[in-house]
């Protein structure tokens, strides 16, 4: 149950980048199950097959082609396949991304800059050939899928942290520079999101951690990411521009890291003498 009208989007257009899994395939349905038609985009074409047939088969009007968003002809010719179709583009999503996990000695410069080429270069890419395509003259809302690495160190993530701070940095700058166009900018950074290519690689090299480290008690689901993204998307958000919202569940300012213990602490806190 949504806590949006099924009909919020109707009419609008959502191009949703790495589309066809993980937290970009949950955005694509959450956007298409609340009226959008979406297009999506990634590298595999059997994976974006087998996607669109899925949310095709829950009503969804969705259509894909393949796209790496590190090439800008690639990135033109999917805009281009969108356009082409005639009900123009309202809502873009930059959710693309490269990651694996390895410390600084371990990664060549071809991975640091792979990972930056994906993520940050994608972003301006995708976002600068839809401005100039269709945003420029007609308005929209981008939206550009981060993580809550800034102003922290995040081992076995320079790559990944470096970029996504960068990203970060370009949403508040496309905000300033096209907000006069009617274009909405702004940023998701997901914490720690459960059954993600991403999480799933992270584990595997750093162990997992559980859901007492985080204040609301529970791990992020790809759901999660993709309202707020919904959010962003509807007339409600229709004055907010050039922000990132860190949907962690409030790890990231937990300092001291005693969620898990709080209710132990409390519980068991010796009265105060008067
Ligand atoms: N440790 C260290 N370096 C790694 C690596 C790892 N686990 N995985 C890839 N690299 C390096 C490669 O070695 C290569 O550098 P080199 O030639 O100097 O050795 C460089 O990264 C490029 O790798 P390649 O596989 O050729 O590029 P690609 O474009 O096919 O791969 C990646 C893209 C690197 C992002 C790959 O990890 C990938 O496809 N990941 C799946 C998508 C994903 O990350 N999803 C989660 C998003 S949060």
């Amino acid at each position: 149950m949504s806590a949006f009208r099924e009909d919020v989007l109707s009419g609008r257009v959502a191009l949703v980048t790495g589309g066809a899994t993980g937290i970009g395939k949950e955005i694509a349905r959450t956007l298409g199950l609340h009226g959008a038609r979406v297009f999506i985009c990634s590298r595999k074409v059997d994976r974006l097959e087998k996607s669109t047939a899925e949310l095709r088969a829950e009503g969804i009007d969705c259509a894909w082609h393949r796209c790496d968003v590190r090439d800008p002809d690639s990135v033109s010719a999917a805009v281009e396949n969108l356009l082409g179709r005639g009900h123009g583009l309202d809502i873009v999503v930059n959710n693309a991304a490269g990651n694996f996990p390895a410390p600084i000695s371990r990664i060549s410069p071809k991975g640091f800059r792979t990972v930056v080429d994906i993520d940050l270069l994608g972003t301006y890419n995708v976002s600068k050939i839809a401005v100039d395509a269709w945003l420029r003259d007609n308005g929209g809302s981008i939206v550009n899928i981060s993580a809550p690495f800034e102003g922290k160190g995040a081992a076995l993530q320079s790559h990944v942290a470096a970029a996504k701070a960068a990203v970060d940095s370009l949403t508040r700058t496309c905000a300033v520079e096209w907000g006069r166009h009617g274009i909405r900018v702004n940023g998701i950074a997901p914490g720690h999101v459960a059954d993600t290519e991403g999480v799933a690689r992270f584990t595997a090299a750093a162990g997992a951690s559980g859901p007492e480290r985080i204040p609301l008690g529970r791990v992020g689901v790809a759901r999660d990411i993709a309202n707020s993204v919904l959010f962003l998307s509807t007339e409600a958000a229709s004055y907010i521009s050039g922000q990132v919202w860190t949907v962690d569940g409030a790890s990231s300012v937990d300092q001291i890291g005693m969620a898990g213990r709080l209710a132990d602490m409390e519980a068991n806190w010796p009265e105060r003498e008067s």
